[in-house]
């Protein structure tokens, strides 16, 4: 399985925003839908080998860890409204445990802590980092988790929790892209090497 991980430094906790303020309201939202985009879709297809965290830490009812589930999604489409809807259905879910909002979208009130702590015994933790090690040298672990940041950097402490769990650091280049792009770029890397095994 690949895990991707993204936090939500304001996204959204609540279901209670518009669809159309998905940039603004609901805490820039709309980074993480075009990261559940670049993590699943393929043209004619969906990446069933993928797990998608989103954790989301905006107000009113931090944190709460979006999964998404590639083997399970139904009712995914590429626009952004449409996938939207279905994450402040999984936000309108009153939450204990973790919880199936739709077919392959779990909810739950994991902190990122929590996710950190979780994944690692699920696999290997990788820090996608300007500065870390180039991709290109990178020999994939089986089950490799790749975490990142939205549109800002990890803060120090959330960067000081994951280097507990002595991740690989890898780089995709000196440049910063998007989160989302990362993601494609990741999986574009995985689809020439590793899902070739
Ligand atoms: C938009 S960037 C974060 C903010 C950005 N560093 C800035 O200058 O404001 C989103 C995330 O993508 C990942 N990222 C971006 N460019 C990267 C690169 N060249 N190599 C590895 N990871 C990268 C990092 O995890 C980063 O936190």
């Amino acid at each position: 399985m690949i895990r991707f991980v993204v936090i939500g430094h304001r996204a959204t906790t609540s279901g209670d925003f518009k669809l159309d303020d998905i940039t603004g309201g609901a805490g820039r939202l709309d980074v993480l839908i075009r990261c559940i985009n670049s993590s699943f879709f393929l043209s004619h297809d969906i990446r069933r080998d993928v797990e998608l965290y989103l954790v989301l830490q905006g107000p009113p009812f931090a944190p709460k860890t979006i999964r998404l589930v590639g083997s399970e999604l139904r009712y995914l489409n590429p626009d952004e409204r449409s996938t939207a809807a279905l994450i402040r259905n999984a936000l309108m879910q009153k939450v204990e445990s973790e919880i199936n909002s739709t077919p392959g979208i779990y909810v739950s009130n994991r902190s990122y802590r929590d996710v950190l702590s979780l994944l690692s015994k699920e696999g290997k933790l990788i820090y996608l980092n300007e500065d870390g090690d180039d991709i290109v040298e990178f020999d994939f672990p089986d089950d490799p988790v790749f975490v990142l940041s939205d549109d800002r950097d990890l803060t120090e402490e959330e960067e000081e929790m994951l280097l507990k769990y002595e991740p690989d650091a890898i780089s995709l280049g000196p440049i910063s892209y998007h989160a989302d792009h990362c993601i494609t770029i990741v999986n574009n890397m995985l689809d020439r090497t590793y899902r070739l095994h």
